[in-house]
């Protein structure tokens, strides 16, 4: 029995899902995209080129293809409504209906569920309706503060006080912004990442994952989708010790119930952001999707079959285990000169010997089989090795030889910024 399964989205990320799909040769992937993604494009039997908030586009298009299930990558769609639409027409989806997806797509919703639920790690914070009303909050309150328009801004919309701006540049920013505006206190910590697909009651974890945001080494510059991301082969990190693992998860299961109680159950997939504090993990934002680039991470680690993981998604019977390679993993995004301020599009780019790593295609045009350069990040290259130094040493091999206007972080993966995160943490406690 063939399983179709349309993958929604046209990035790295999608791709990674795709081609963790294929490996199981009952699945057809399909896709759905924008722009034609050509590592999608090879893997599937069939693509279809619309805008992915396209609900009633992406309905029929599914339904032309006799799709059985599907999963979606990005978190417009989901802020769209596809899922509700896709269900609607009978396709199960792995990804939230729109209610569940709030835990995303509206910092305000996310955190006033974490406050009237209880639920640990939520920071201090105040919504305001009218962005101009934060102006006093903001001149008077005495610490840093984070300053994050409530909606959708792709990773892009937050200003920090005391690390990108001072408080005039905070009140300022704020001034520019429309909808409604969240406050809250800055935390102090070191970011890690954990995702757990989620069958609407139960959760099954996914390895811990640190991004880097930053545009550039030592991070610095501004902040960016995501520069690339490691994992280590014990799936931990060493500056999150177990109990704070475990903290984590009991934070991200309690969200997961906390939604459920509202009617709203969330299938798919929970990505908790987290800053390790002092006082142990505090949540910076809830994705309701994969990372991008922490899906390059984990998905190529998956030992167990995904269609079948997805079925559980969507149908509500997660299998309690799944595994995982005891491998560690390095990201590396190759984005274009300028990114992300001025990206230098159209571009030629060649990936070059990438000898052992793994390829997946982001913002990247193909036309008579040769690459060019779109406005965001293009090439990810992963390393996969039985520990950091060798995942790094392939991944940075890999990018390193990619020609065209594009540059990488080497620093990402690296044993320096490694100790670096460590000590900091240390320092901290
Ligand atoms: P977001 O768009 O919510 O992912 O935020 C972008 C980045 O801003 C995060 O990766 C953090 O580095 C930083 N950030 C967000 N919220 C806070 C906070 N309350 N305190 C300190 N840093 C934060
Ligand atoms: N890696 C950050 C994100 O996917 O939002």
């Amino acid at each position: 029995m063939v399983l179709k399964v349309l993958v929604v989205g046209g990035g790295g990320r999608e791709h990674a899902i795709a081609a963790a799909l294929a490996k199981n040769p009952d699945v057809q992937v399909y896709g759905v995209m924008a722009r034609r993604n050509p590592g999608i494009a090879r893997l599937s039997a069939g693509i279809g080129l619309l805008a992915e908030t396209d609900t009633a586009g992406v309905v029929a298009w599914a339904r032309s293809r006799g799709i059985d299930r599907a999963i979606i990558g990005p978190e417009a769609p989901l802020e769209a409504g596809v899922v509700d639409a896709l269900e609607g027409a009978g396709i199960p989806t792995a990804g939230p209906r729109y209610a569940a997806a709030r835990l995303e797509t509206d910092k305000a919703f996310c955190r006033d569920l974490m406050q009237s639920h209880g639920i640990r790690g939520c920071p201090l914070y105040r919504v305001f309706r009218d962005p101009a009303d934060a102006v006093p909050f903001l001149r008077d309150h005495e610490g840093d503060l984070a300053v994050k328009p409530a909606g959708l801004t792709g990773g892009k919309g937050v200003r920090i006080m005391g690390e990108q701006v001072d408080r005039e540049g905070a009140i300022a920013y704020v001034k520019t912004l429309r909808g409604p505006v969240v406050l809250e206190e800055r935390l102090i910590g070191e970011e890690f990442t954990l995702q757990a697909f989620v069958d609407g009651t139960r959760l099954v974890y996914m390895p811990l994952v640190q991004d880097h945001k930053r545009a550039f080494e030592g991070d610095t510059g501004p902040n960016t989708g995501g520069m690339g991301s490691y994992s280590m082969q014990d799936h931990a990190l060493p500056f999150v010790t177990a109990p704070d693992e475990a903290e984590a998860r009991a934070i991200m299961a309690d969200a997961v119930a906390a939604i459920r109680r509202q009617g709203t159950p969330f299938h798919g997939i929970l990505y908790g952001q987290f800053m390790n504090t002092a006082k142990g993990p505090r949540v910076i934002e809830f994705n309701a999707r994969f990372g991008d680039p922490e899906a390059m991470n984990v998905l190529p680690l998956l030992a167990t079959d995904f269609s079948g993981i997805l079925c559980g998604i969507t149908d509500g019977s997660l299998p309690s285990r799944v595994e995982w390679e005891p491998l560690a993993t390095v990201c590396k995004y190759l984005v274009p000169e300028g990114y992300p301020d001025a990206p230098l599009s159209g571009q030629p780019l060649e990936p070059g010997d990438t000898d052992r790593a793994l390829v997946y295609y982001g913002s990247v045009e193909e036309k008579d089989g040769r690459l060019t350069t779109l406005s965001s990040r293009t090439l990810a290259v992963v390393g996969k090795g039985p520990d950091l130094a060798t995942a790094e040493a392939i991944a940075e091999r890999a990018a390193a030889g990619v020609r065209g206007r594009v540059r990488h972080r080497r620093d990402i993966g690296t044993a320096a910024l490694l100790a670096k995160r460590v000590t900091h943490m240390e320092a901290l406690r």
